[in-house]
């Protein structure tokens, strides 16, 4: 849960700035202290020196050292931060060095730091260098333990950081990237709480009540349409999904309107149990299935750092949540569907929930004319297996694909593309309806992408599978176990960046590598809401 901390940005030397410990970054292998470093070392006796000549500290990305040089220092500690090599000091390395920092400061209790921005001579502007910091810095200090009797098991004592450089004409950058880096991290934190949070907390009414918060304190609106509206709307595909829970199922529309820049739509998959439902799944770390919700939690987590920020455009935000449970509601293989575009499902198995919550979803975002939709959904086991904690990226249009690559690159997240060939389409045809939603193991992100493929008409569309990175196993990069917000920085990058392309608001002709039609919706009128529910 997010814990109440400043950071602050100043200006001259490091040596005149005060606080119970004083950080400085060290470029691997370097003999003698340089820059901000060279500060400390004179005011503290020649602390840094004396380690570095030791060779205790080698300067590797990541590594943190706390020494107490005592005698005549201003700072009660000093804090060798690791750069690794200069050359290749950039904003990700920075924000391992800040998730470095952040783990320290935790571990000896420091209330006020003083920080030197890091990255001296490595010809990253300073405005990434900052943010990329500051994100490591408050990605790395977040811990969830809200459900601790005794409450927070290691609260957070650090009250300040303060950030110090000394080039004052960098000043307005390093206060720019400190801002923008701050909004990322706390979307993100906002995220790894929803995703963190357990089943029986965080259900879909749970979710759609976040969405109201959010847009209550950010000033966007916010529908929740409950079952009986989404019956209305024919989406047999999502309402087979939910009819097996308890649970009350909630779709949910933020609408964010920030300006005439152009409307992205951003589709989350937010099951927020998946037992697998009657084709269960096995027991073994189902626990884990919590974070079947985590496209959700990203949308969300967008939403909000869309209305902080106020990105000039229009951002729609829709979820569709359900529980996948299995019981005597329960929908069934051999089930068949009818979504919101007329298109018939044929179920091979309940296991492959999301992708069917996801097509009524995705025919719904149509509704708003969008220059672009991105969704994001721990779809598939398959895409933990190719690429592990990296998300794979599909689409029916190439300019949007490289934007999402783009904002990727530049945000410090792993995106991938992978294809959407004839060939998978062909494999989710169904001998008994127009669609199957499962076609086995083989390619199974690929074969689960082309189902999407047939409810995105006509618009430019992304599928960012973030079922490994969604989720950290074990701490990584500076982040705890757990919700790891895969995709909101991706998001933010690309709102942030955002151009409206030339043309129209629908994809261009397929080509061969992004084609996606080839599965007609089924003519007449639209579904009724049937869900192939025997009656
Ligand atoms: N939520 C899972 C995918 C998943 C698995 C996400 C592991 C994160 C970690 C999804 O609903 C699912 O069960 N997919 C099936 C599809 C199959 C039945 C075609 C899968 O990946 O096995
Ligand atoms: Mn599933
Ligand atoms: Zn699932």
């Amino acid at each position: 849960m997010a814990e109440q901390f400043k950071i602050r940005v100043r200006h001259g030397d490091i040596a005149g700035v005060r606080g119970s410990a004083v950080a400085v970054g060290l470029y691997k292998g370097a003999a003698v202290p340089e820059g901000a470093a060279a500060s400390v070392d004179a005011a503290s006796g020649g602390c840094v020196g004396a380690v570095l000549g030791s060779g205790d500290f080698k300067g590797k990305r990541g590594e943190a050292l706390a020494i107490y040089p005592g005698g005549e220092s201003p700072w009660e500690r000093v804090l060798l931060l690791g750069l690794g090599e200069r050359e290749s000091f950039d904003a990700d390395a920075a924000r391992d060095v800040g998730g470095a920092l952040a783990g320290l400061l935790r571990r000896i209790n420091v209330e006020d730091a003083v920080c030197a921005l890091p990255g001296e001579g490595s010809g990253t502007p300073a405005d990434r260098l900052s943010r990329g910091l500051v994100e490591g810095v408050a990605l790395g200090l977040y811990r969830y333990h809200a459900y601790f009797r005794d409450g927070r098991a290691e609260p957070l004592v650090l009250e300040t950081l303060t950030l110090v450089e000394k080039n004052r004409g960098r000043i307005r950058a390093v206060e720019r990237g400190t801002a923008l880096g701050l909004d990322v991290a706390e979307s993100m934190n906002f995220t790894r709480d929803l995703v963190n949070g357990p089943g029986n907390l965080v259900t879909p009414t749970y979710l759609a009540n976040q969405a109201k918060a959010l847009g209550k304190e950010y000033g966007f609106k916010v529908t929740v349409m409950s079952r009986a509206q989404c019956e209305k709307l024919g989406m047999g595909a999502f309402l087979a999904v939910a009819q097996g829970s308890a649970e009350p199922c909630k779709f949910i529309v933020m609408d964010y309107r920030g300006g005439s820049r152009g409307t992205v739509c951003l589709v989350g998959k937010g099951i927020t149990f998946d037992t697998g439902g009657i084709s269960l799944k096995p027991g073994a770390e189902m626990d884990l299935m919590k974070y079947d919700m985590g496209g959700s939690g990203s949308v969300l987590g967008a939403m909000r750092f869309a209305a902080a920020r106020k990105v000039p455009l229009r951002v729609v935000g829709v979820i569709a949540s359900t529980e996948n449970m299995p019981g005597g509601r329960a929908y069934k293989p051999g089930d068949i569907l009818t979504a919101s575009n007329g298109v018939t499902i044929e179920v091979k198995n309940t296991d492959a929930e999301g992708r069917l919550v996801l097509a009524d979803a995705l025919v719904h975002a149509a509704k708003f004319e969008p220059d672009a939709v991105v969704d994001l959904a721990t779809l598939t086991g398959a895409c933990v297996i190719a690429l592990g904690a990296a998300t794979a990226a599909m689409g029916n249009d190439e300019w949007l694909l490289d934007a999402v690559k783009h904002a990727a690159d530049g945000a410090g997240e792993r995106v991938w593309p992978m294809p959407l060939w004839r060939e998978y389409r062909e494999k989710v045809k169904s001998k008994v309806a127009d669609i199957r939603n499962s076609a086995g193991r083989e390619a199974g992100t690929l074969t689960a992408g082309a189902f999407l493929g047939a409810f995105t008409d006509p618009y430019r569309w992304v599928h960012l599978d973030i079922a490994g990175a969604a989720w950290n196993d074990k701490a990584a990069s500076g982040m705890t176990q757990g919700a790891a917000a895969g995709g909101v920085r991706t998001l933010c990058q690309f709102l942030t960046d955002w151009k409206r392309p030339k043309g129209k608001n629908r994809a261009p002709k397929p080509g061969p590598r992004t084609s996606l039609r080839g599965i007609t919706p089924t003519p007449g009128p639209m579904a009724s809401g049937k869900t192939g529910k025997r009656s």
